[in-house]
């Protein structure tokens, strides 16, 4: 599937985007492994979140739904999980992968996870090291890449791990095969990453010590059902973000949006830019802050991205170099090596796109220099990836012509109706095959 994205459009009016992926995931884990039922309201029915869900029927948990965004769990007890019946697909998702390792790296049973062609190249020895620690067992094919099966029936121990790299991932891997584990379960984080798994443990009525950089629970408590109000998701938000501060004329309000402060690195970056944002409406629901974000029109400019804040926007960097192409001069991205290893090269595939476009971009081993310049036309590929294929239905907002985005299939992962929602603020995209 392709997008043809014709220039120009407007940027008005108010819109919910879907519920966050993060916490979607982390509901259906902590759900199926708790005591009762968890019942979830706003839950992201893309396909990442779907791949956890079918997994966790696969292990043999009842889950209703999803129907308009409300899933009922009915939690199996934390050893209450059956062998799967054969191995589980995770599809395009690093959260299933990386989450379930942990979280079945402690069960009686074997499980082989594979995932799609992208999955496939992602690393999984960064999830795999720290459990053998812990004395599991795991397997991956070669170089630390899926498939990677778990072999049942060892005894964890409890370990402390400093995580060689900023990785929610591996921090709630690491917790979750803490869950099972002998004893005591810590992680020390280089830098601040998204902490959802912390909040929604204790949420479900599980201890969990956090204090600054270092995250600890015990093994052998039990989880207590819950119910679970799924915020918007802010990656997905940030499209629109971007879309209105480039779009003259634009004032757009985007409706209960997650802000948890370690997700709002994009906020943080676009202001510094010179973007118009203002939070509206603050609120806590469910343990998460939440508020509305009106976003107008802006001239931005060139900055350097304070290294602290990459973490905290890790999943926004694509829109993020759309951005930097509108700007008025030089936006320089350092520290963000990571972003290499995302669903395809974040930093590769977006500087190749935006020169395809006339922008440049000069990609950097943990980073990019970006130009900001005119947005030409032509045809970009997505590799795949379906934040690369948002954002450069952003960037035609201030493109001279027609840009044709391949491969964007996979935006459903994350955002199944992107295109209603930016054709309804008033973008001009067209689906094609
Ligand atoms: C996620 C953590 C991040 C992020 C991903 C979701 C999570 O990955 O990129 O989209 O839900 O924990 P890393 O931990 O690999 O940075």
């Amino acid at each position: 599937m392709k997008f043809i994205a014709k220039a120009g459009g407007q940027v008005e009016g108010q819109v919910r985007v879907p519920g966050d992926k993060s916490i979607s995931h982390r509901s259906i884990m902590l759900g199926a492994i708790a005591d009762g039922v968890t019942t979830v309201d706003g839950f992201l029915e893309g396909e990442d979140a779907l791949c956890t869900l079918k997994a966790f029927r696969a292990l043999g948990v009842v889950i209703e739904g999803p129907e308009n965004g409300r899933v009922v769990i009915h939690g199996v007890g934390r050893d209450g999980l059956q062998a799967p019946s054969e191995d589980i697909y995770v599809g395009n998702s690093g959260t299933s992968m990386r989450l379930l390792a942990g979280l079945l790296a402690g069960q009686a049973f074997d499980v082989t996870m594979t995932g799609d062609e992208s999955l496939t190249k992602r690393p999984m020895e960064r999830v795999a090291a720290p459990l053998r620690m812990m004395g599991a067992v795991v397997e991956t094919a070669e170089g630390g890449r899926p498939p990677l099966t778990l072999r049942g029936g060892q005894q964890l121990k409890g370990i402390h791990y400093d995580l060689p790299m900023a990785s929610a991932q591996v921090k709630s891997c690491v917790l979750l095969a803490g869950l099972y584990a002998e004893g005591e379960t810590s992680t020390t984080e280089p830098a601040p990453t998204r902490d959802h798994s912390e909040r929604m443990l204790r949420g479900f009525g599980y201890p969990v010590e956090v204090k600054g950089a270092t995250a600890r629970l015990q093994g052998g408590g039990r989880l207590q059902g819950v119910h679970i109000d799924v915020p918007a998701d802010i990656s997905s938000a940030a499209f629109f973000m971007v879309a209105a501060s480039i779009t003259p004329g634009a004032d757009l309000t985007l409706e209960h949006v997650g802000v948890n402060p370690t997700r709002t690195g994009v906020i943080d970056i676009l202001k510094a830019m010179g973007a118009d944002i203002t939070l509206l409406n603050h609120r806590e629901v469910g343990g998460e802050p939440v508020a509305d974000i009106r976003v107008r029109h802006a001239a931005l400019k060139g900055i350097d991205i304070p290294e602290h804040l990459v973490p905290l926007a890790i999943d926004e960097f694509p829109v993020l170099f759309v951005a930097a192409s509108c700007a008025s001069g030089q936006t320089v991205l350092t520290g963000a090596e990571e972003l290499r290893v995302k669903e395809s090269d974040r930093i590769q595939v977006m500087a190749e796109g935006l020169a395809t476009l006339g922008i440049d971009a000069q990609p950097t081993p943990d980073g990019i220099a970006i130009q900001g310049g005119e947005l030409g036309e032509g045809t970009v590929y997505s590799h795949h990836d379906h934040r690369i294929a948002m954002s450069f239905a952003v960037a035609s907002l201030r493109a001279k012509g027609p840009i044709v985005i391949e491969g964007c299939d996979n935006v459903a992962t994350s955002f199944p109706n992107f295109v209603e929602l930016a054709t309804k603020v008033g973008m001009n995209l067209e689906v094609a095959e």
